[in-house]
């Protein structure tokens, strides 16, 4: 496990690297003293309370939001370098939530995934990655439905193929379980598993659902504006020690009496 505190590997080994980052918004210390590096094949989740600063730490890495102060490194450059054109791919909060009368292909959205700031205007889109990637996350039948039409965990699955479609190496997810069923939530779960054990690719997942989190990601960062916790799945605190992190208090004595 690589925790901030371990010595750090040599720097190409790193997908990502974040060091004593903190951003602010609108006059607000949103998160601070961030540490931490990604390295190839990790899958890791991050959670914390709403208002955390997950998606903030998120868009800071894809250079969205500018770092107040520290240093963000993706395959050794900066957010939004040329270097690094196609080789990250973010899959936004509620990006299933799309509308309804969305008349668009699943074939039409996974293409899209294909297009970066190199081939914009190439005629010569790659057909073979979208092909692979509606296949990865089992759409094959549904390529010529609109969007519109599908289920919540389809939709998601169609997301994240416009996702892979790019043939990104690092995938970066922002509560992808919101709004799916189990059982598309679990097939989800495994499609990331595989993505990170047999394609290769790196995957930072933020998400509410603790449980799921725990059943799949090998490394978990617990985030409240600072990093509290990060480490091995297996070593991650118990809810009663989550409370003390998080300064919570019990209500109830051992009798079940309210304390007052
Ligand atoms: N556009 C914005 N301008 C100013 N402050 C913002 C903005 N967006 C979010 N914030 C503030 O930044 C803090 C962190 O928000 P962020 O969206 O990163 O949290 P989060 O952990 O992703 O929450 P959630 O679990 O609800 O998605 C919150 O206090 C929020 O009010
Ligand atoms: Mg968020």
């Amino acid at each position: 496990m690589l925790t901030p505190n371990s010595p750090k590997m040599n720097e190409k080994d790193f997908v990502l690297e974040v060091e004593d980052l903190s951003v602010i918004r609108s006059g607000k210390l949103v998160i601070s003293d961030i540490n931490f590096w990604l390295s190839k094949g990790e899958f890791v989740g991050i959670v914390g309370p709403n208002g955390s600063g997950k998606t903030t730490l998120l868009l800071s890495i894809l250079g969205i939001l500018k770092a107040n102060s520290g240093r963000i490194r993706i395959y050794g450059c900066e957010p939004m370098c040329q270097s690094n054109d196609g080789r990250v791919s973010w899959v936004s909060q509620a990006a299933s939530n799309l509308p309804n009368n969305l008349r668009i292909t699943v074939r039409e959205l996974v293409k899209l995934g294909t297009i970066s700031s190199r081939n914009m205007f190439s005629r010569n889109r790659n057909n073979s990655a979208v092909d692979n990637a509606i296949e990865m996350v089992d759409l094959k039948n549904e390529e010529h439905t609109d969007v519109g039409r599908l289920s919540g965990g389809q939709r998601q699955r169609a997301v994240i193929a416009r996702a892979l479609a790019s043939e990104a190496d690092f995938i970066i997810l922002d509560e992808p379980l919101v709004g799916i069923d189990r059982e598309a939530r679990n097939s989800l779960l495994k499609l990331l598993d595989e993505l990170c054990h047999d394609a290769g690719k790196t995957i930072l997942m933020v998400s509410h659902d603790l449980a799921a989190i725990r059943q799949t990601a090998h490394r978990m960062i617990y985030l409240e504006e600072s990093i509290k916790f990060d480490g091995e799945t297996s070593e991650f605190p118990e809810l009663t020690e989550i409370a003390e992190l998080r300064g919570i208090k019990p209500v109830h004595d051992e009798s079940g009496q309210h304390q007052h």
